[in-house]
């Protein structure tokens, strides 16, 4: 057995294996479709073969906001969870910031912002739904939770006072992003199962699944995970 895989090994508990292919994107080298990539496939396939052309930045929206997530989950939450040797978790700490910072939250960032854009053009008035408003305080929520995570660490951690005063705040972090991704998580139910889109473009069976079944499987995956 390798050194890594023997690292692995030891940060690992009965139960991750499932879990990490319940919640994930890849097995090794071949990708398979699992559970979140479910969302993401439906929601891409709806908005390709419902005249993408002509619903202007609607077109961003749900596109950006199921990609976003898929980041989210898999190389946001997925590459810290388990982490406990010095060597993985500072390597899983680098990917968690690459994957949120440069992927994940510019896509819910455009995302966002299309989809007020598109109320704007249509002159239609904003928030007037649970997912719309759930969907603008889970994005607030990630801006602190990026700016209390990252302050905990950069220049280290001066934000907050510096060496160990501001590592403890990396627990608030990590307490506040499991609350978040939940958060974020019926959000996607919301705006998938029981929008006026949804309803008029995805049949309720692929609805069940993409927007209700596969977003639960992957918070019990990820939840599972947790130490
Ligand atoms: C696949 C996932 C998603 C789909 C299918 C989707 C779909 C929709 C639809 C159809 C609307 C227009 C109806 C309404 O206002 O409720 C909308 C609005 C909105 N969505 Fe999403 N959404 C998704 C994910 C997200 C996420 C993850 C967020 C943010 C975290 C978000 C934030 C918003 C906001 C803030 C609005 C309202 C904008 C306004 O009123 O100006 N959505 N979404």
């Amino acid at each position: 057995m390798g050194l890594a895989e023997q690292l692995e090994k030891a940060e690992g508990r009965q139960g991750d294996n499932f879990a990490r292919y319940a919640a994930l994107v890849q097995r090794r080298r071949i990708p398979s479709l699992t559970v979140y990539q479910v969302t993401l496939v439906v929601t891409w396939l709806v908005m390709l073969i419902n005249n993408p052309t002509q619903v202007g930045w609607f077109l961003l929206h749900p596109t950006l906001e199921s990609l976003a997530m898929l980041f989210f989950t898999y190389a946001g939450i997925l590459t810290l969870q388990p982490t406990s040797q010095p060597r993985t978790k500072a390597a899983g700490l680098s990917r968690h910031q690459s994957a949120i910072l440069f992927m994940a939250f510019p896509a819910l960032l455009i995302g966002v912002c299309a989809i007020v854009m598109n109320k704007i053009e249509l002159g239609k008035s904003h928030f007037r739904s649970w997912h719309s408003v759930l969907g603008i305080i889970a994005t607030g929520w990630i801006v602190i939770q990026i700016l209390i995570g990252g302050g905990s660490i950069w220049f280290g951690g001066k934000a907050f006072g510096g060496g160990m005063k501001a590592k403890s705040v990396w627990k608030y972090h990590r307490l506040s992003g499991y609350i978040l991704f939940p958060l974020l998580l019926i959000t996607v139910d919301l705006g998938g199962a029981l929008s006026h889109w949804g309803e008029k473009n995805v049949p309720l069976p692929i609805r069940l699944v993409a927007y209700v079944f596969a977003p639960l499987v992957c918070l019990v995956a990820i939840l599972s995970r947790m130490r």
